[in-house]
């Protein structure tokens, strides 16, 4: 195959990136985006704080703009995010308790429902978990409305829009050996147990020398599988690009059954979160980096 969306359909997966808003006017940002991906993720713009600035008043603008980009190029949609402790909007910052509960399931609902039926992966809950050794929850305000706010967020996100499936999605959890890939382990057992709907797992997979990719993330994707949910690489770059650790990581996908696809966060360098890390698989003139090839190659 030619592409790595097509290159990836060959085994029943896909191959997405993060698209922006604001780049779908760069003629050649949209021409790699169109030709080499199969599935889109609004890198910004399903965010809290772009879906809903105000209370009570959604704006789908910016999303709409990425989400129909997507569907007019054949492409599925990845939501991201619904509840998360970064990007919220001022008035959502400044909640706590009952109200920010509320909040928090009134926002699951208006986005969910704008989108019903059109979104293959929903991440409900982004970036629960401490980093480090504790293996605790991170502190934010919605983890000071209680331990359960996750499992209602899910709660409230299946019966939102039934159809998509519904992710945990983290970073630094893709070690085996870390305390919060250990702690996410043990969240997504105890939810399959107690019946809290959970349909997948993302890792974000953002790797570089301080949080290194490891041989042993196919173990954590397939100890993940063996819990009875999806898995999915949702967010790869890798500081400097490797071809060995990109191939790496698309054989671990391969390897897992359940694994449905990899998204990369960005197309070009220059359109990248952390640019200066050089993490992606095109050059800023739009030219293949020898990772592109190598991914390739491995799907
Ligand atoms: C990043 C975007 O790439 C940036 O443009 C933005 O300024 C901050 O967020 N984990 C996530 C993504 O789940 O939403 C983040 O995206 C990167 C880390």
């Amino acid at each position: 195959e030619s592409t790595l969306g097509a290159a990836a359909a060959q085994s029943g997966r896909y191959f997405g990136v993060a698209v922006a808003a604001n780049r779908l006017s760069d003629a050649t940002y949209v021409s790699i985006a169109a030709r080499e991906f199969n599935s889109v993720t609004a890198e910004n713009e399903m965010k809290i704080d772009a879906t809903q600035p105000q209370r009570g008043q959604f704006n789908f603008q910016a999303a709409d703009r990425v989400y129909n980009w997507a569907v007019q190029n054949g492409k599925e949609v990845r939501g991201h995010t619904l509840a998360w402790h970064s990007q919220q909007p001022g008035w959502m910052q400044s909640l706590s308790g009952s109200a920010l509960r509320q909040a928090m399931i009134d926002h699951i609902n208006g986005v969910m429902s704008h989108y019903r039926g059109k979104i293959t992966q929903w991440d409900v809950v982004n970036e629960a978990f401490a980093d480090g050794s504790s293996g605790a929850r991170r502190d934010s305000n919605l983890q000071r409305t209680g331990n359960d706010w996750i499992e209602a967020a899910f709660r409230a996100a299946r019966a939102a829009d039934p159809s998509a499936k519904l992710c945990y999605n983290d970073y630094n959890v893709e070690d085996w050996t870390w305390a919060k890939t250990q702690a996410m382990y043990a969240m997504v057992r105890d939810f399959k147990q107690r019946g809290v709907p959970i349909d997948c797992v993302g890792f974000q997979s953002h790797f570089n020398s301080g949080s290194p990719y490891n041989s042993n993330f196919r173990t954590t994707l397939q100890n993940f599988a063996a819990l009875g949910v999806d898995v999915a690489v949702t967010e790869l770059d890798i500081q400097g690009a490797p071809s060995s650790t990109y191939a790496s990581v698309v054989n671990d996908c391969l390897a897992v059954s359940r694994c449905l696809g990899v998204t990369v966060w960005g197309v070009r360098d220059s359109d990248s979160w952390r640019s200066e890390h050089t993490p992606l698989l095109f050059y800023n003139d739009g030219s293949k980096k020898p990772a592109y090839t190598a991914v390739l190659n491995a799907l």
